[in-house]
């Protein structure tokens, strides 16, 4: 009963394997003679030499399948690890894949945030040009109210006024309408030697002696005065024998003490004293205490060999 039940498995085993495999079965020859062998001694008794001849082929195919059997089980086994492998590794991807994802993602970002942020810099850089714009308009205005509010000799008569220009508080000045006409600003004037004109820079920049008599404006008041509004310049010179001449400037303008107050224009000359400033354009102002290159002629320091002159300015 034990070999019909073993024959029918057999035949049932037999017919998927072929249909499904190629075997080869010199490999596990010896393994399988082995095995049927001790099969065989197993079921000698049972068998007592009779069936030995029949059952023994059989037997042998069954060990055959058998081991095919385990190594099928076996391969089953090693495919079922690689299947495992195969989904561990599609995991890997897939986490991959998601990691690559979120790089895309992030490089996304990265780009819309320095898009942004080349936007935000855009618009500042705009308007930062905007409100520069603005400040030149706000220092035009400055400069056009300064002007507006600021005050000259023009329209007066000759007195002592106070007069107003940007910079500075406004200060009083000598106005003069009788050597050249109406309007204007008296910026030195020597007479009878009354003042002492060898002075140190400080007393030349803030101005020295009396408005009514000698005296001398000051470097950063000419400077402001010529700086705010286009003026011209009238030196006035009366010599012992009251023999009168002028020069007269028609663009003069002084740097600022940064500057030593050069000359920076005087425009075009006229007059019958001679062209004496042309040759101190551009030089820088010098006194005792401090010698920046060559003397400003325009102010007669020590001497005053002419007998009197008086300087002027004008707005044109
Ligand atoms: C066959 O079986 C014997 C013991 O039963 C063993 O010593 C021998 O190594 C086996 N041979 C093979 C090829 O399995
Ligand atoms: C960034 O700007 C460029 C052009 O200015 C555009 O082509 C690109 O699509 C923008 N990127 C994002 C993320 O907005
Ligand atoms: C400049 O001279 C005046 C007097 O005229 C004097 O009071 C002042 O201290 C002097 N300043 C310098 C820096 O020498």
């Amino acid at each position: 009963m034990k070999i019909f039940a073993t024959i029918l498995l057999i035949i049932f085993n037999s017919g998927i394997i072929h249909s499904s495999n190629e075997f080869d079965f010199t490999t596990e020859s010896s393994q399988v003679k082995n095995i049927t062998y001790s099969i065989i001694k197993d079921n000698e008794e049972k068998c007592y030499g009779y069936c030995f001849n029949i059952v023994q082929p059989v037997l042998e195919h069954t060990v055959h399948i058998q081991v095919k059997d385990k190594q099928i089980q076996e391969q089953a086994i090693t495919l079922k690890e690689y299947e495992k492998q195969i989904a561990d590794l599609k995991m890997k991807v897939a986490i991959f894949e998601e990691a690559i994802k979120n790089k895309d993602q992030q490089i996304l970002l990265c780009d819309k945030s320095k898009n942004e942020s080349l936007e935000k810099s855009t618009i500042i850089a705009a308007k930062d040009e905007l409100l520069s714009n603005l400040n030149e308009k706000i220092m035009e205005y400055k400069i056009k109210l300064g002007n507006c509010l600021a005050t000259s000799c023009i329209n007066k008569l000759t007195d002592i006024y106070e007069i107003k220009v940007p910079g500075i508080d406004a200060f009083s000045v000598p106005c003069d309408s009788r050597l050249a006409g109406a309007g204007w600003t008296v910026i030195q004037r020597r007479m009878d030697g009354s003042v002492d004109f060898n002075r140190n820079w400080t007393d030349y920049r803030e101005g020295f002696g009396d408005l009514r008599g000698e005296f001398f404006i000051g470097l950063d008041k000419l400077h402001l005065i010529t700086k705010s509004q286009t003026h011209e310049l009238y030196i006035y010179l009366k010599d012992f024998n009251d023999k009168e001449r002028y020069a007269r400037y028609d663009h003069f303008y002084i740097g600022n003490e940064d500057e030593f107050y050069k000359i920076k224009s005087i425009g075009s000359y006229s007059g019958d004293a001679g062209d004496d400033l042309k040759n101190h354009k551009d030089s820088k102002f010098s006194t005792s205490d401090r010698d920046n290159d060559d003397d400003l002629d325009i102010v007669d320091k020590a001497s005053n060999p002419v007998g009197g002159f008086t300087i002027v300015i004008g707005v044109i």
